[in-house]
């Protein structure tokens, strides 16, 4: 089969399409033809071995120290069932699924664990859109929920509000019932307001201390502000969740722990079958749509890498496995 190999840490150039082996399911997983997956700014970040901030130790030391340890990238996926592996039920030869592993998905087969992220795609769903779901979604929903703790009727400001993770931050916030103010860019003011939020602010013309302390979360998927900027437009007991963070950020966490006031929380993105789940049901109630903004044949994956790190992305970029 093919895959986007890579054997060292570099820019998009370190990626090569190669034949390599198809991958056998071993007990409990499933072989994934895969239809379509994306680059996300993860894939980048291990490509690239940019890992944020404290997380480049770590990094290395989970990912490969002087070069990577997994040849293939790549999360989120779409496509069909191919073969089943020992003792799997409920999924079927040839049925169509999508979903998210940690690794492999830059590839037109894909293993993945059958009590892992992987589902039906939902009724109504092109697999193109099946495969724009699972990083975004996944993310957002796990920061707004488990971190942020959003509530109906709270007040979330979510920055880089049309990219990656901000396109499925604000419909996910709206879906929990919050309002919605979105930070992007002038030009995407119409499409973050077509994602449900009631307010945007373009981040190169306003600051976003003009706003004042009105809002519960602030969620920042760019990196674009600190915790002195964030408090100015949170409540009192308002919560700030940065999803790049460094010692800064890790001291400011245990800190507002310890003394209370406006809080900042920390943590990595989940990737559960009930997650999964969750966003699915949304997109069949309408609640939830998938975003994409263009498409690469796989052979094309430098330039996909190349616009997600331009960090200007509208949703997810995708792979064509079969173009
Ligand atoms: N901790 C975890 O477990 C976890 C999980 C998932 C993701 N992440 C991290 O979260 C980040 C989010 O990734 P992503 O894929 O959502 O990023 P992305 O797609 O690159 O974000 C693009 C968005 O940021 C906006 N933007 C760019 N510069 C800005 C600025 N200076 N101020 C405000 N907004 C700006 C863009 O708007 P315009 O195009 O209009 O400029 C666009 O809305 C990544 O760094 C990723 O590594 C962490």
């Amino acid at each position: 089969m093919k895959a986007a190999i890579y054997r060292n840490y570099g820019g998009p150039e370190v990626v090569r399409i190669e034949d390599t082996p198809l991958p056998e399911p071993g007990p409990g997983e499933i072989l994934v033809k895969v239809a379509h997956g994306s680059v996300t700014t993860a894939d980048w970040r291990l490509r690239a071995a940019a890992f944020p901030g404290i997380l480049a130790v770590p990094g290395r030391l989970m990912f490969g120290l002087r070069r990577p340890r997994a040849a293939v990238l790549g999360s989120e996926f779409a496509g069909h069932v191919a073969a089943l592996g020992e003792g799997v039920t409920g999924f079927a030869e040839g049925q169509a699924v999508f979903g998210f592993v940690m690794l492999g998905a830059h590839a037109e087969y894909v293993v993945v664990k059958a009590d892992g992220a992987v589902l039906p795609v939902p009724e109504g769903l092109a697999l193109e859109e099946a495969a724009a779901l699972p990083f975004g979604g996944l993310s957002a929903l796990v920061f707004l929920r488990d971190f942020a703790e959003v509530k109906p009727g709270q007040k979330v400001l979510v920055i880089g509000a049309s990219g990656g993770v901000g396109a499925y931050a604000v419909q996910i916030a709206r879906a929990m019932g919050a309002e919605v103010t979105g930070v992007a860019s002038a030009a995407r003011e119409g499409f973050v307001r077509g994602l449900g939020a009631e307010a945007f602010v373009d981040y190169r013309s306003q600051s976003l201390r003009t706003l004042g302390a009105r809002f519960d979360a602030v969620i920042d998927t760019v990196g674009a502000v600190g915790f002195a900027e964030a408090k100015a437009v949170l409540k009192p007991r308002g919560v700030f969740v940065p999803l790049n963070f460094g010692p800064k950020e890790m001291g400011q966490a245990l800190w507002t722990r310890v003394f209370g006031g406006r809080r900042v929380r920390l943590g990595v993105s989940g990737d559960t079958k009930a997650d999964l789940g969750v966003l699915a049901r949304w997109v069949e109630e309408g609640r939830l749509r998938p975003v994409i903004d263009r498409r690469f044949p796989l052979a094309g994956i430098r330039e996909a890498y190349a616009l997600v790190e331009t960090r200007h992305r509208q949703g997810a970029v995708l792979l064509d496995m079969a173009a």
